[in-house]
């Protein structure tokens, strides 16, 4: 339809349309609400410890008998949603990464916890090789040092479905091996729990420079080289395209854009290749790290910042928002809504 239809004197008159607060509401395309929020949670093996992470401030590594203490108060505020990063740190790291679906590697055993303390809360996992690997890649590697991609998938797909039997209601597969997507669906299947587990891809993951705390946060730091063989070119709006278009084919259930704000086109273009999917963006640690200093800085108010980046975050298209500042945003909804 073009609009206005009928232009006239009055059509240019736009101020009487937001000149309340609750016109204002009207105006925009979408409330937040707590279901549109996820909350990253790093859990480590250090069962009785709360590390405080610097380059995170306000986010810490949780030890397994501090988690349910700590996620109760967000809860009762409407955390409807997290997803887990297991940060162990007692343990050897091997070529394949073997620690990632051990027993009693903090993942799996936070998945058993969580399940039982908080029933209704959808549990994510973050499936990725990166901070179970002695050289810190996300896949395996070749004798050469490259990406061996068969045997990444492969080893991915037995990770995912350790997370998925332990009682995962989401696998998030963030390592961008080619293919991962069908090998974890097809192991969901052959397993018989394709009904109960999603998976969510971030399939336009981006090689940011934006991950630098999260990596600290996860000590997940590449030995050698870095992620540009596999994680997307930042200057590439069509691998992005293409990537979307692909896991949406090899059967994701959720589609994901990484990081947030540099990447508003890339969510505008995933809402309109995919309208029929739910899709998530990941504002992530460095965007989170930006919005706090800033505000430690006086540039505006937290509050300010964050909520006019959830703003763009849903005007691009996304259904949901993986962020660090799910707390502070559930306490503004609540305050919001008295
Ligand atoms: C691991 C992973 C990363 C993030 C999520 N999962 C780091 C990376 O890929 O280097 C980044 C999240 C953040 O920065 O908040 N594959
Ligand atoms: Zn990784």
């Amino acid at each position: 339809m073009e609009f206005p239809v009928v232009p006239n004197k009055h059509t240019s008159l736009l101020h009487a349309g937001y000149h309340h607060p609750i016109h204002r509401k009207w105006q925009a395309n979408a409330q937040i609400t707590s279901e549109m929020l996820m909350y990253p949670i790093f859990v480590t093996d250090n069962d009785d410890v709360e590390e405080k992470i610097d380059t995170l401030p306000g986010q810490s590594r949780w030890g397994i008998n501090l988690l349910v203490d700590f996620l109760k108060p967000l809860v009762d505020n409407g955390l409807k949603s997290v997803i887990l990063f297991g940060v162990p740190v007692k343990i050897k790291k091997d070529p394949v990464g073997s620690a990632a679906d051990d027993p009693n590697t903090p993942t799996i055993r936070a998945l058993h916890l969580l399940k039982k303390a908080f029933p209704k809360l959808l549990l994510a996992v973050d499936v990725c090789l990166c901070p179970y690997t002695s050289h810190g890649h996300c896949g395996v590697l070749r004798d050469d040092g490259t990406i061996d991609n068969r045997g990444s998938v492969r080893r991915l797909a037995d990770i995912s479905m350790a997370y998925a039997r332990a009682g995962c209601d989401m696998i998030a597969p963030s390592d961008m091996m080619d293919g991962r997507i069908k090998a974890i669906k097809d192991a969901l299947v052959e397993e018989g729990i394709a009904h109960k587990v999603s998976l969510m891809s971030y399939s336009a993951k981006f090689a940011s420079g934006f991950y630098g705390p999260f990596r600290d946060a996860c000590h997940s730091t590449p030995g050698s080289g870095d992620r540009k063989c596999y994680q997307l070119p930042p200057q590439s709006r069509g691998l992005a395209r293409r990537a979307l278009v692909r896991d949406i084919g090899e059967g994701a259930d959720v589609l994901m854009v990484k990081p947030g704000t540099p990447y508003l086109d890339i969510l505008r273009d995933a809402r309109e290749l995919a309208p029929d999917y739910p899709l998530s963006v990941y504002q992530v640690s460095g965007e989170y790290a930006m919005i706090w200093h800033s505000a430690q800085a006086g540039v505006f108010s937290l509050r300010t910042g964050v909520m006019e980046s959830m703003d763009g975050f849903l005007r691009a298209g996304a259904n949901f928002v993986l962020t660090y500042y799910t707390p502070q945003i559930l306490e503004w909804i609540k305050e919001d809504s008295n």
